[in-house]
């Protein structure tokens, strides 16, 4: 098969990319190895900022996120047991959604399908060829066990965190950033009505605790833990007892528990790979980046990944120009580097190390009076939660 842009991995980042060329008149290709099922059933975080909802909006994506979906116009952090409201709307003018990632990737799947895009997915044994060509492209064995191959002009590593893509930038050419953090959260989903109309992010001695949510009905939280805890072992009144002492405080809040049906472990990375271009290849999405989950950031920094490139491949793809990807990468970098400084700011400001040292712990408690306690610290983070303004568009 032969198309205008081959892209490897058809989550939100790749989907989106053949979403907004399709829009602008370029055909693409995206495989996944993953079958559909696999990606809609894969919990990912729920935020959406401002300009992720413009984005579904102008490219056409999905309005459901209206009627699904739900606006929160501030949240919730609370310290020690004492709740402090940051009010987006009022601070920065913006919101953010509840819209889970999984219900992003049935829209974007659905609008891609609905225009008749081709996505495969459900592929096996993808092998990248000649990349470095005019004609790069891959080989792969679709669903139904046939041996494929499709060649384009240019082509997206959107592949996620275990991407193959990044390791055809070449060696020598490029760097990796990487941290690691010595704590996990434990992540788990319950039949359960909301516990308080925003989310809320606590910490306290016992560590941190956020208290998200999906519908009326189902709840999301997770809790701080050690990355080899077990809490798989622990019963559903353990895991109740410990969200409840996060979040004791005078005021007396009470959270609203029910069944228990899912329980995953989060890893705490964050991971940068430059450059994200190399020729006729890029990058975009977990491919290039990951950021810890505090503040939901990944799914946000995806979708701007598109938003820079989409425009720009578009371009170089109607022209086959090389040159019209110029630009993609700094624009690209400036929001991530961004996101990564918020992404470990939050982390680092919200949750107790494993043997913190009381000068640390209260350097901590300073940090959080600052940010809470003053509107330029709450500015600050609402502004980043609900994600910068899009300099691009002038
Ligand atoms: C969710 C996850 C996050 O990491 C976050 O900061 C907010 C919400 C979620 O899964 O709902």
């Amino acid at each position: 098969t032969r198309t205008q842009v081959v892209i490897v991995g058809a989550g939100p980042a790749g989907l989106m990319i053949s979403q907004m060329l399709a829009n602008r008149g370029v055909d693409s290709v995206a495989i996944d190895i993953r079958t559909r099922e696999e990606i809609e059933n894969t919990h990912r975080a729920g935020i959406l900022e401002a300009q992720a909802i413009k984005m579904m909006d102008a490219e056409n994506v999905s309005d459901r996120y209206k009627t699904d979906g739900y606006e929160h116009d501030g949240t919730i952090i609370r310290v020690n047991g004492v709740s402090h409201r940051i009010n987006f709307k009022e601070l920065v003018g913006e919101s953010v959604w509840l819209y889970p990632q999984t219900d992003v990737f049935i829209d974007l799947a659905n609008a891609r399908q609905k225009a008749q895009g081709d996505v495969r997915f459900g592929v096996s044994d993808v092998e990248v060829v000649d990349p470095y060509s005019d004609n790069p492209g891959v080989k792969f064995v679709d669903a139904d066990g046939n041996a494929q191959e499709v060649r384009g002009d240019f082509l997206v590593g959107s592949d996620g965190s275990r991407s193959i893509c990044r390791f055809l930038i070449p060696e020598e050419g490029r760097t990796q950033f990487f941290r690691e953090y010595p704590f996990a959260w434990f992540g788990i989903m319950a039949e359960a009505p909301m516990s308080a109309d925003e989310l809320i992010y606590a910490t306290n001695e016992r560590g941190f605790a956020l208290i998200s949510q999906r519908t009326e009905s189902i709840q999301r939280m997770y809790l701080q833990c050690n990355p080899s805890d077990d809490m798989y072992q622990w019963s559903e009144d353990q895991l109740w007892e410990e969200f409840q002492s996060r979040l004791e405080g005078s005021d007396g809040f009470q959270l609203k528990t029910g069944k228990i049906f899912e329980r995953t472990l989060l890893p705490f990375r964050s991971f940068v790979q430059e450059p994200m271009q190399h020729g006729r290849i890029v990058l975009a999405g977990d491919a290039a980046h990951t950021v810890p989950p505090t503040g939901a950031r990944g799914l946000n920094l995806a979708l701007s990944d598109a938003r820079a490139l989409g425009e720009r491949l578009a371009a170089a793809a109607k022209g086959n120009d090389v040159s019209k990807l110029d630009g993609y990468q700094e624009a690209a970098l400036k929001r991530i580097w961004r996101a990564q400084n918020f992404s470990y700011w939050m982390t680092t400001m919200m949750h107790s190390l494993p043997d913190e040292n009381p000068y640390d712990y209260k350097r901590r408690q300073g940090e959080l009076e600052m940010v809470l306690g003053h509107k330029s610290g709450q500015t600050h983070l609402a502004e980043a939660y609900s994600g910068w303004p899009n300099e691009e568009d002038g």
